[in-house]
């Protein structure tokens, strides 16, 4: 156990040491059986979802036309950078865990709590995110079988309800949304069933997974082959593939492109997940950046496909909707309605499972932190009967649900890609930090090109960061002031390590993880 610091700073940067870490999850006798295409399963598994399915639709529309998918490659190689730096860590601080743990080993309890309030940015966040989608599919699939649901529950609050970027006007006045119920409906069944442990079931999860990807190539192969067949006729869609800058900060040209490229990046969030099986790789050096950077190079190729074909089926300008995967295949003509069909129910499926492990997620990182004193005792107090984080899970609902129902998906999803820049970024930075004060411990993989890829992982994340709209930085501003005023009043004095106790005890909580394929 560290002992109490004296200074200021040397309180602030007090870090728990990498033994202490390994005895807190000493516990977890992980067995190690997976190899290098089990975690790129497992990397793809968690990273496609809302990002694909309905913020390529508005990036492309609003930003970057078809040139969407120079905008994938950039956010690819952004994540490429903070995923070598994911694997450095993991194959070097022997715990499962979070960046919040990898934080608190390496640049200390004040960079932990900040990545603690990016992390809910990233997974509370991006659950409400991928639930708002899921809302929009729902709506578009039940719509295509005559069952509305009335319109002013289906949209962020106080937003005007729109037809082909038109207000849509009843007696002459807009009509507005009051807020999204099916996204909020959807956190709170999906906490309701966190709390019974359904993040057990691994299989069901695999199925899910593999539904998914099996959507996405059909659509590919589908509209793919459809696209040669109609190539001279589509072509048009692509003049010009990048659209002129309009002036506005942005849109079009190659500003547009790094702006679609920070909405875009969400689609790669979920990556992270791999290095979190650092424990059960059975050849950490050489599997776990063959997971991360095979899951990522295996998304972008996807997701670079899936736009080129978007964006030659229809019009960059149509495809600023809440389902634009099926608004390309609604253009292939009725006789592919069945095809549609398929496309939103696999769609609203897969979207499910992204929800409930970014949930999943949110709660053991709040689990882990009231463990260590930081967060108050009640979010690690676990169900007598069901073994889980059951009051901190029904917080994590609540917050997610109520964010999904009042605020619309650019927002949330500029929000969520905003913090997970920043905790990427500290990401890279815990990689040199660890360099320089503990060169001695022994690391299973090295970042290539030291120091040069992670402090270009750094320059690059926080240079996305600021392609976002100027009221999202501002927000992003105020909620990082919230976050350092909280430690100073709370997680600064409760601290179970600078009052030099062990964290609070409390079970190990289940791992959610697909088995191996
Ligand atoms: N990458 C995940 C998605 O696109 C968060 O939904």
């Amino acid at each position: 156990m560290s002992s109490t610091p004296k200074g200021f700073f040397s309180r602030l940067l007090l870090r728990k040491s990498v033994e202490q870490v390994q005895r807190e999850t000493e516990t977890s006798q992980l067995k190690r059986t997976l190899g290098p295409w089990n975690l790129v399963f497992l990397g793809i598994g968690c990273i496609i979802g809302a990002g694909i399915f309905v913020r390529t639709g508005n990036a492309a529309a609003l930003h970057a036309g078809p040139a969407v998918l120079l905008s994938f490659l950039v956010a690819g190689a952004v994540c490429a950078l903070a995923g070598l730096c994911y694997a450095e860590l993991s194959s070097t601080l022997p715990v499962s865990g979070s960046a919040y743990t990898y934080s608190y080993t390496t640049i200390g309890e004040f960079a932990a709590w900040i990545m603690g309030a990016l992390l809910l940015l990233e997974y509370g966040l991006a659950a409400s995110v991928v639930a708002v989608g899921w809302g929009g599919y729902v709506v578009s699939l039940l719509g295509d079988y005559n069952i509305h649901i009335p319109v002013a529950l289906t949209g962020p609050t106080g937003h005007h309800v729109q037809e082909a970027g038109v207000d849509v006007l009843v007696n002459g006045a807009p009509v507005t949304y009051l807020f999204n119920l099916p996204a909020f409906v959807i956190c709170m069944l999906l906490a309701a069933l966190l709390v019974i442990g359904v993040s057990e079931s691994a299989k069901v999860n695999n199925v899910i997974v593999a539904i998914k990807v099996t959507v996405i190539v059909a659509f590919i192969a589908i509209c793919g082959w459809y696209v040669i067949e109609h190539f001279d006729t589509l072509k048009a869609n692509w003049e010009p593939f990048i659209p002129p800058a309009s002036g506005d900060k942005g849109e079009f040209g190659w500003g547009g492109i790094l702006r679609a490229a920070s909405i875009v990046f969400f689609a790669y969030i979920g990556f992270e997940a791999v290095s979190t099986a650092g424990q059960e790789a059975k050849n950490p050096k050489r599997d776990m950046p063959i997971g991360i950077i095979g899951s990522l190079v295996a998304c972008t190729a996807i997701y670079i496909l899936v736009s080129i074909v978007m964006t030659l089926i229809v019009n960059y300008k149509t495809l600023n909707v809440p389902d634009p995967v099926a608004v390309a295949v609604d253009a292939l003509g009725p006789q592919w309605s069945w095809f549609a069909k398929l496309v939103k129910a696999g769609a609203i499926i897969g979207l499910t499972s992204v929800v409930l492990v970014l949930m999943y997620g949110q709660t053991r990182i709040f689990y882990t932190m009231a463990r260590d004193g930081l967060l108050p005792r009640v979010f690690a107090t676990v169900h007598s009967k069901f073994k889980t984080p059951w009051i901190n899970t029904v917080l994590v609902g609540l917050i997610t649900g109520v964010a999904a129902a009042f605020f619309d998906i650019n927002t949330l999803g500029d929000m969520t890609s905003v913090g997970t820049l920043a905790a990427f970024g500290i990401v890279c930075l815990s990689v040199i930090w660890l360099r320089r004060t503990h060169p001695e411990i022994p690391r299973g993989f090295k970042v290539p090109l030291y120091p040069v890829l992670p402090l270009l992982g750094i320059v690059s994340c926080f240079a996305l960061i600021f392609t976002v709209e100027t009221r999202v930085l501002v927000f992003f501003g105020w909620y990082t002031i919230a976050a350092i005023v909280l430690y100073f009043v709370y997680g600064m004095h409760n601290s179970r390590l600078y009052k030099g106790q062990e964290p609070l005890e409390g079970p190990d909580l289940p791992e959610f993880k697909e088995d191996a394929p």
